[in-house]
């Protein structure tokens, strides 16, 4: 099969993927070992706002926010909702009692897996490929042959090129089983 021409190009995803779920099973494990498990409840309610925060974004999209420049809130959004969805998980820990927080924890590493595609992945992956296309082209390959071998990466841009249809529809998924899930910690937990 045709090796990857843009390994290169996954590279910042990957870490930064990794560096999240790294984190988290360090930090996890710090708590369980200094048994400060506690912490973990507030790093819910935390990583929750940071999310929430990092919608400011869409605000400064839709013109509600009218100061600053788009590009910083989007920054902003990246960074706050990583850091935030770093707490939500170190908050959900390693155990599994229900379902409902846990569909909001895999819709929240959809959104953030989608999102780092769009933001790291997408554009040096596309520009890799007409790179590669061109050099094919140049070495006079015929449109049939350069299709045959750049089939495997062409497909894979070609699903990359659909995160924004993953990234914000999931939003909705994630916002509305957080919510429950936080409506019934409200209802039932103790606090003590
Ligand atoms: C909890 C996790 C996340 C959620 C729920 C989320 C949700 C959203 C939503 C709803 C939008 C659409 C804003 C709008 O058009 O009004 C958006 C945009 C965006 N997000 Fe995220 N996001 C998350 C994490 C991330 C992460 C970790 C990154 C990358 C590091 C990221 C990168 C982006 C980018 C690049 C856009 C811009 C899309 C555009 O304007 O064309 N997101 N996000």
């Amino acid at each position: 099969m045709n090796r990857s021409v843009f390994r290169k190009d996954i590279r910042p995803f990957v870490l930064w993927f990794v560096w999240l779920i790294a984190l988290t099973l360090t930090i996890d494990y710090l708590l369980h070992y200094t048994q400060i498990l506690w912490i973990e409840r507030y790093l819910g309610i935390f990583g929750t706002l940071l999310i929430v925060f990092s919608f400011a974004y869409s605000l400064r999209k839709k013109k509600i926010i009218t100061f600053g420049k788009p590009k910083t809130f989007l920054r902003m959004h990246e960074y706050l909702a990583w850091t935030g969805s770093l707490m939500v998980l170190v908050h959900g820990g390693i155990h599994f009692n229900s379902i409902l927080p846990w569909l909001a924890i895999i819709a929240m590493l959809v959104a953030v897996i989608s999102g780092l595609v769009g933001k790291y992945v997408l554009k040096k992956s596309m520009n890799t490929l007409s790179a590669k296309k061109e050099e094919f082209t140049g070495a006079g390959l015929t449109d049939e042959e350069i299709e045959k071998k750049i089939f495997w990466d062409s497909t894979a841009v070609k699903a990359m090129r659909k995160w924004r249809s993953i990234h914000k529809p999931i939003t909705l998924i994630f916002g509305i089983s957080a919510a429950l899930h936080i409506i019934t910690i409200f209802l039932f937990w103790r606090w003590n």
